[in-house]
């Protein structure tokens, strides 16, 4: 097969982003360029993305970011092999944005239209930064999504666990707004954990000993929520922002640990990797305890570089190149999908 140049777009959430990348006939992955344009200070005053909002700001600027995007790749639209677009899940309003978008390009270009699966642009993300060949074991922590996942390939994903109530990211938000931070919570709440005492307030442990790799927040934010109320002093504050993040980090572990286990078993003599991603990926804390987790089981460990933790177009892009290079496409009537589980 032939190298892959493919523009993608991301418009699911509350970022508009846009990226080129490289695909090369060896496998070789190149990010050309990816700009982000972040909608943070449009939804900050309401404490959460507002989808309205999310919608017009896309179609204010998905223009000049994706023109930036190849601008700073040095190409045009000629230049490239493919058009990559979120189609889903996320709010349907804003994707829509980004996959007509995407569909005009195709149209007008001649171009293959590849409708990527969100979720599916976050199990790749890690091969932006680093060669980590396929299968691998990956834990997917964003905003909406709490999952383990076995990964064979690009549209090959098996879902080992995945939560019962929140996301991972969703519980640091809710947290971080009865700790009075500001939206996204997650950062904010890093933030104010730094050089606080982690066992300071016990916090329930859950699923703990549960024989699934399942996920539940919903009693650490209730306990969390209930702590917070009696605090008074910044160094409460502290503290419990530091146990907060530590249980969550030391759920995300415990479950990773058994899914490790598991899938061990199943790939008995091959080459053992666990991959995490997703916004909640680029929290240290994290990634620290998930590092020694991995290692303890024998498993390498690979997070991506922090620009693709969180939303981007490069993972997109990927994402429809890895699909190109396989012949797929997808027809340009593909609809926008506000759910579409991997
Ligand atoms: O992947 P992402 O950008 O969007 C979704 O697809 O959901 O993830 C956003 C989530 C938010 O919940 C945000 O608070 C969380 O990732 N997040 C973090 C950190 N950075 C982003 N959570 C904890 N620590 C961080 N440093
Ligand atoms: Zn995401």
């Amino acid at each position: 097969t032939a190298s892959q140049i493919v523009l993608g777009l991301e418009t699911s959430c509350d970022e508009t982003a846009a990226a080129v990348v490289r695909l090369g006939a060896d496998g070789h992955v190149e990010v050309l360029s990816s700009t982000v344009a972040s909608q943070i200070a449009a939804h900050a005053p309401y404490g959460g993305v507002v989808p309205e909002i999310a919608a017009r700001a896309h179609v204010e600027s998905i223009d000049a970011i994706a023109g930036e995007a190849l601008k700073t790749a040095g190409l045009g639209y000629g230049d490239l092999t493919g058009v990559a677009a979120t189609a889903g899940p996320g709010l349907v309003g804003g994707v829509m944005v980004g996959l007509s978008f995407g569909k005009a390009v195709a149209l007008a270009r001649g171009l293959p239209l590849i409708a990527v699966n969100h979720l599916e642009g976050h199990a790749v993300s890690a091969r932006l930064g680093a060669d980590i060949p396929y299968p691998f074991l990956l834990l997917l922590v964003s905003g909406g999504h709490c999952q383990l996942l076995s990964v064979d390939g690009v549209g090959a994903c098996r879902r080992l666990g995945t939560t019962i109530d929140d996301a991972a990211g969703e519980a640091f938000d809710k947290i971080a707004k009865t700790l009075g931070l500001p939206y996204p919570g997650g950062p904010a709440l890093e933030a104010l954990a730094e050089g606080g005492q982690p066992e300071r307030f016990p916090l329930p442990r859950m699923l703990l000993g549960r024989k699934d790799c399942d996920f539940s927040f919903s009693g650490l934010k209730t306990a969390a929520a209930r702590l917070a109320e009696g605090l008074t002093s910044d160094v409460d504050r502290r503290d419990l922002a530091a146990s907060v993040q530590t249980a969550i980090a030391g759920q995300l572990c415990e479950r990773s640990d058994r899914a490790m286990a598991a899938y061990a078993i199943e790939h008995e003599g091959r080459g053992l990797r666990f991959v995490v991603a997703g916004g909640v990926a680029a929290n240290r804390t994290v990634r620290a305890r998930l590092e020694a987790t991995a290692k303890g089981r024998g498993f390498s460990f690979t997070a991506p570089p922090l620009a693709y933790c969180t939303d981007n177009a490069a993972m997109i892009a990927l994402a429809g190149a890895e699909r190109l290079a396989l012949g797929q496409a997808d027809p340009l009537d593909a609809p926008a999908r506000p759910r579409w589980p991997l």
